[in-house]
């Protein structure tokens, strides 16, 4: 992920005790980043997937592996089944990744497949000293269907075949020393787990509910995998990857989920300016507006903004350690309700669902889960799209340069609905949906660009309806906000090297109300995170030296349950670290 630091080694030095070599080497750093005590447990302060308290009826390890030197491999795998003594249905599944860097080492990014449906997209850390540690735990309840195991069917000797864990990590050991060792486990969780509602960081309940009965992936090669990993390389808007499709015909409900991430040159496509390529030397000049869209048969069935993750060696590793930035552990995903599309696709052959990524430039990795309730009481059921209003979203693009500085902006909104009715022994249900999305994108370069300006926002509602006759049975309502806004001002370091200092606030607000069977639940999360600091970086692109300041800020609400967690991070060390389960400290 970060071509721009390719040498650590001098930060290695800095953050050793005793080092003074940046003191002598540059005339005016400011003070290093503290050497004592600095430790190498690195974080994500979210809610965790189970309060404690809760042991698991079982665990069972599914993988482990040293990523040496991986890339260009295909993904390591294992045969998975459940424990005997745990069969589903669990109450709770949580995957837990703990890894180690053995030294310093690039972040690298990693997934977690199950039969070639992604159930974790995670990054490692950015490991500026030998040791560095961390843990991922997730709440990956909603992939039941592919956690059972295969069907145990009477005559059993050729049924199903095997369930196959898969993970990748592309790693190299051959410029910089670490190895990435990898521990992968669930927990089985069984009967009433207290503080039932808290799932795991940043999805709120929404769109799920019950785990769905059966989960297609839309990845590259499902089932014979593929020497560059389940996931799709995207290389731009033209780049379109399908997966074709056929779902059983007592489908009566779907949801699409969607991984993406960011790489190469849009590792920074949240900062990136909008500038005509022949007026600027960047190839990196898109603007900061992307969108990953889906599509049924080539009719557009929805899109989503990704949230910008901030890649633990991204703007600078300092503001990263020991704090990552949000969702880099656990990449949020992006729920699709697909419903109103089921009538389509209910005549037993195969549909093609295709995967874009707007304005993208190389590279993105996508997949999607398609999630699928069946009805258990029917061979076959009905269904019909009755509305699909998708106006193109009209993009706002103003730019304004001269040399090196100007300004370039990019919004837009649009509101998109659809409506199907499928009729199932559960009756004739209508489901509505209705999508707004809003954005707004502005990158500003001053000073003959040595202060650059960079501020995004994102905000998207769904809902969705259901009607039983024309009773309203259902309704979700999932609003998601991504605020970022970041100042860097750069001046000169001596020797060519360049000093960067970087203001930024960055935001994940998401909100759930769920009302279904007569029930009504609530539930929202709020992650902001503030961080201040400076890097010295070589005329290459490599860190020399660095330190960063990080507030954290994590909130989880329900109508029964609180919990808030506030890492205070200060020159690398964490001066505060608050938890509490009743919010009293919220007050
Ligand atoms: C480092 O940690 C040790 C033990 O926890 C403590 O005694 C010491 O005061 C700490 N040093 C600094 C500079 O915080
Ligand atoms: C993985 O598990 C083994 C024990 O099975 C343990 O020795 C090792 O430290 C673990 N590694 C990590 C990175 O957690
Ligand atoms: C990479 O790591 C492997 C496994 O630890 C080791 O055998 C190999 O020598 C390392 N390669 C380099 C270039 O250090
Ligand atoms: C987009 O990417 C594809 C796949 O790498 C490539 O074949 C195609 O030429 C690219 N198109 C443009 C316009 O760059
Ligand atoms: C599904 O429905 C289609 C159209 O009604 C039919 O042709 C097909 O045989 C059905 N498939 C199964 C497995 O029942
Ligand atoms: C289901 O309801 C819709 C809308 O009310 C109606 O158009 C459709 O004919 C119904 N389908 C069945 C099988 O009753």
């Amino acid at each position: 992920m970060s071509l721009n630091y390719i040498t650590l080694f001098p930060v290695l030095l800095l953050l050793l005790p005793g080092s003074a070599a940046a003191a002598a080497l540059f005339p005016f750093p400011p003070p290093p980043a503290s050497p004592v005590n600095v430790t190498l447990e690195y974080i994500d302060p979210t809610l965790p997937p189970l309060l404690p308290g809760h042991d698991p009826k079982c665990s069972l390890t599914v993988l482990q592996h040293d990523f040496a030197n991986t890339a260009g491999e295909p993904p390591i795998s294992a045969a998975y089944a459940p424990p005997p003594d745990c069969p589903a249905p669990w109450s709770r599944v949580v995957i837990e990744l703990s890894g180690r860097a053995s030294d310093i080492q690039k972040d690298r990014i990693a997934a977690i497949w199950v039969d070639g449906s992604e159930i974790l997209r995670t990054s490692t850390p950015f490991p500026m000293a030998p040791g560095v540690f961390w843990r991922v735990r997730k709440d990956v309840t909603r992939y039941t269907a592919l956690l059972r195991g295969p069907p145990v069917v009477a005559a059993a000797a050729d049924a199903g075949g095997e369930t196959t864990f898969s993970m990748m990590l592309e790693n190299s050991n051959a410029s910089l020393p670490g190895v990435y060792s990898v521990n992968v486990s669930l927990h089985f969780y069984r009967g009433a787990v207290a503080g039932e509602k808290l799932t795991a960081h940043p999805t709120v309940k929404g769109l799920y509910r019950q785990p769905a009965d059966l989960i297609l992936p839309i990845s590259s090669d499902a089932g014979d995998c593929c020497p560059g990993g389940y996931w799709f390389k995207v290389h731009n808007d033209s780049d379109e990857k399908l997966t074709a499709l056929a779902i059983p015909n007592n489908t009566y409900r779907a949801v699409l989920e969607l991984y993406a991430s960011h790489h190469g040159e849009d590792e920074y496509w949240y900062s990136n300016p909008l500038r005509s390529t022949t007026a600027s030397s960047s190839s990196k000049a898109n603007g900061g507006f992307r969108q990953v869209s889906v599509s049924i048969d080539k009719l557009f069935a929805g899109a989503v903004v990704p949230f910008p993750v901030i890649y633990p060696g991204s703007i600078n590793p300092f503001f990263w350690a020991p704090v990552s930035a949000i969702g880099v552990y656990d990449l949020p995903s992006y729920d699709l309700d697909l419903t109103p599309f089921v009538g389509l696709l209910l005549d037993g052959r195969e549909h093609e669902f295709r995967l874009t990524v707007t304005d993208s430039r190389p590279f993105w990795l996508v997949s999607g889960n398609l999630h699928l309730w069946l009805d258990a009481w029917s061979d076959g059921v009905e269904g019909a799209l009755v509305r699909h209003r998708a106006p193109p979203l009209r993009l706002n693009r103003q730019t304004d340069w001269r040399g090196s500085d100007g300004k370039s902006s990019v919004d837009g909104q649009v509101i998109v609905r659809f409506a199907g009715w499928v009729s199932s022994s559960k009756g004739n249900m209508t489901t509505s949906v209705r999508q707004r999305l809003k954005f707004k994108s502005k990158v500003e370069v001053r000073g003959r660009g040595t202060v650059k300006l960079a501020a995004m926002e994102v905000n998207s509602r769904t809902d969705v309806g259901t009607k039983l006759n024309r009773a309203v049975v259902g309704r979700v309502k999932v609003s998601r906000e991504a605020p970022l806004v970041m100042v860097t001002e750069s001046s000169n370091g001596g020797g060519g090297s360049e000093l960067r200092k970087t203001k930024m606030s960055h935001g994940l607000t998401e909100s759930s109300s769920v009302v279904a069977e007569g029930e009504a639940e609530f539930s929202a999360v709020a992650d902001l995170q503030e961080a201040e600091g400076t890097e010295l970086v070589a005329d290459k692109g490599a860190a020399l030296w660095g330190s960063g300041d990080t507030r954290s800020t994590y909130s989880f609400r329900d109508d029964k349950a609180c919990y808030l967690r506030t890492v205070n991070v200060v020159g690398g060390r964490v001066r505060d670290d608050v938890e509490t389960a009743t919010c009293a400290a919220a007050a």
